[in-house]
């Protein structure tokens, strides 16, 4: 591997210990003002600095986030679909390697939608954008999407994630699901895995902690971190787990304890308003 694709690469998965907490605030390219990113900015803001890397589009990016930012950038690169559109999987390639490399991103995103009708053109996007990430050392994260009817069983899941590494993904999100560790122990490449529909605080983090456990090297996770009502304890809360091997427990304790103290300062300055 050459030395630009290592060096983009240990951005995202940390050498020290090969995990990741990617923070992912692109939903907006097929779902429009998602709840608690209607305002992009206001969202990520706060979260930017305690994440490993940002996932997003161009047009959030260069609206979104300061350009001093350090945080690796991950730039989601496939759209094309809506989710009031014909069918989600109808998706291509939206932004150019030349627009990628001008905004300095560390990796490429790109859904694919294995079994769906539209498996063949994903899979050709997928070739299509490691050729071209090959070509300037930038290393390609493959989504394993699965549309709004597929199962997620460590069957499909575990063929979608396979494919997505043949076809040269360098790393694969995907979810978790019962036997997650067959579909880790069948892909060659590190396996993160997306958060999903909101939970509460404790179940997020019991996710992430299972698959840590079962083998992911970490989250590429959203709703689960900015629809919380304390969304910086909860980020902290699920490093904690990826990056300081936290229980559960630990971790929870860490969120509430935090969320208490947020609170308090919260009371305490609106006392403070109305006194004045
Ligand atoms: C959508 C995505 C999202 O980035 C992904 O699903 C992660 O976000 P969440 O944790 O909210 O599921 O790739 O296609």
């Amino acid at each position: 591997m050459d030395w630009g694709m290592k060096n983009r690469l240990s951005k995202i998965i940390k050498p020290g210990n090969s995990r990741c907490v990617m923070l992912a605030v692109d939903h907006g390219y097929f779902l429009g003002p998602t709840e608690r990113l209607e305002n992009p900015r206001e969202t990520i803001g706060p979260l930017l600095n305690y994440a490993d890397s940002l996932m997003l589009t161009r047009g959030v990016l260069r609206t979104s986030v300061i350009p001093e930012s350090n945080t690796p950038i991950v730039l989601r690169v496939s759209g094309g679909s809506s989710i009031i559109g014909e069918d989600l999987s109808k998706e291509t390639i939206v932004t150019s390697i030349e627009e990628a490399i001008k905004l300095n991103a560390s990796c490429l995103a790109l859904s694919i939608f294995v079994g769906s009708k539209y498996e063949f053109q994903t899979l050709k996007n997928l070739s299509k954008l490691v050729n071209e990430g090959e070509k300037y050392g930038i290393p390609v994260l493959a989504v394993t999407a699965v549309g709004k009817e597929m199962a997620r069983d460590s069957r499909y899941l575990g063929l979608a994630c396979r494919i997505a590494a043949e076809l040269g993904a360098h790393v694969v999100k995907t979810y978790h699901c019962p036997d997650f560790d067959n579909v880790v122990e069948g892909c060659p490449v590190p396996v993160i895995i997306a958060g999903g529909k909101k939970l509460a605080e404790r179940d997020a983090l019991q996710l992430t902690f299972d698959a840590l456990k079962d083998g992911a090297s970490g989250v590429d996770m959203g709703r689960n971190i900015w629809q919380s009502d304390n969304p910086v304890a909860m980020i902290k809360a699920v490093r904690a787990i990826v990056h300081e091997n936290f229980t559960v427990k630990e971790a929870f304790d860490q969120y509430s304890g935090t969320s208490v103290m947020t609170e308090a300062i919260r009371k305490k300055s609106r006392n403070k308003t109305v006194s004045i």
